[in-house]
């Protein structure tokens, strides 16, 4: 199916750089905030981003000024009517996303193929709030989206080839890597990390090694690029713990369970580089591991 113009539900840290890199790859962008201090944060990203890459040399002014001019912000889910494709990087939950789909679906013009970046929540349970559960799928991107370049692209039950194929062009032309996945909770990426998170804090909490230890030991024994603990402060700990509960909810295994530790340091707001304090402290210099001391 030809896209030309795509939707964005959500100018967070996912929805500003989905709509950046799609306006990037030549289309026009319309993207949706639920009032104008957050549309306005999520804009600002994309121009600071646009600046910063006219000023590296990566891109001309005149190709910014045309990418920034691709992109229509607003408040008003109608403006959403004529997009081909509408990609929804809403809050992480249910309820909100179902409401805002039953909204949205009677708007978005038939034909059009409904997509989630959902990190965790089972894909169907929103294709089913709508009309057209055939032409839902979805769309998987990682952290940040203008630079990882994995999407994983979702079928479910319901979901009809093109819908599928038009998730797939989109993405190749996005010029991600493009990996189909079944509608698993955590799909491919999240269903081996996750644990592999938890279990770093369970090592910790075991007395396997300290924080800075087991950060060293897995970028030099496994060639990760950066260890469980910077990778958790990364992502965020609120965010890790609600993928992980989902996750538990899904599948009752102790994999996928949260450990103590980090239930209690989303208790107390330490949720990583994002609150300024996880596992690592970032209020100097250079982050420090701290002891949680739980
Ligand atoms: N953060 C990650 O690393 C990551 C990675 C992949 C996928 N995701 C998924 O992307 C989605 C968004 O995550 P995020 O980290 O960008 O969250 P975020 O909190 O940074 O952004 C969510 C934004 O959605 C807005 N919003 C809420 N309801 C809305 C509505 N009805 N219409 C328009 N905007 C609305 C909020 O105001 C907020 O700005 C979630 O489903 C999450 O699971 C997140």
């Amino acid at each position: 199916m030809e896209i030309s113009k795509v939707g964005v539900l959500g100018a967070g840290l996912m929805g500003h750089g989905i709509a950046q890199i799609a306006a990037q790859a030549g289309w026009d962008v319309v993207v949706r905030e639920v009032d104008q201090e957050h549309l306005d944060r999520g804009i600002g990203r994309i121009e600071k981003q646009l600046a910063r890459a006219v000023e590296k040399g990566r891109m001309e002014q005149d190709d910014a000024d045309a990418v920034r001019g691709r992109i229509q912000g607003t408040l008003d889910y109608g403006d959403l009517g004529d997009s081909d494709l509408v990609v929804e990087a809403i809050t992480e939950d249910l309820g909100m996303k179902l409401d805002m789909w039953r909204e949205l679906d009677g708007i978005v013009k038939d034909g059009a193929v409904l997509a989630t970046n959902t990190s965790s929540l089972s894909v169907i349970d929103q294709a089913v709030a709508t009309k057209r559960p055939n032409r839902f799928i979805g769309l998987h991107f990682f952290n940040p989206p203008q630079v990882m370049p994995l999407l994983e692209v979702v079928q479910t039950v319901t979901t009809d080839e093109e819908s599928l194929k038009t998730g797939f062009e989109f993405g190749e032309k996005l010029g991600k890597l493009t990996v189909h996945a079944k509608d698993k909770t955590g799909f491919i990426v999240n269903r081996l990390l996750v644990p592999y998170l938890l279990d770093a804090i369970r090592a910790y909490e075991e007395g396997v090694g300290s924080i800075e230890q087991i950060d060293a030991a897995m970028k030099a024994g496994a060639n990760h690029p950066m260890g469980p603990f910077t990778l958790l402060d990364f992502v965020g700990l609120d965010t890790t713990k609600s993928i992980a509960d989902i996750m538990f909810d899904e599948y009752r295994e102790r994999r996928f369970a949260a450990p103590p530790t980090l239930r209690k340091m989303v208790s107390a707001g330490f949720y990583g580089r994002k609150s300024g304090r996880g596992f690592y402290d970032y209020s100097g210099e250079q982050p420090q591991a701290v002891d949680p001391g739980l």
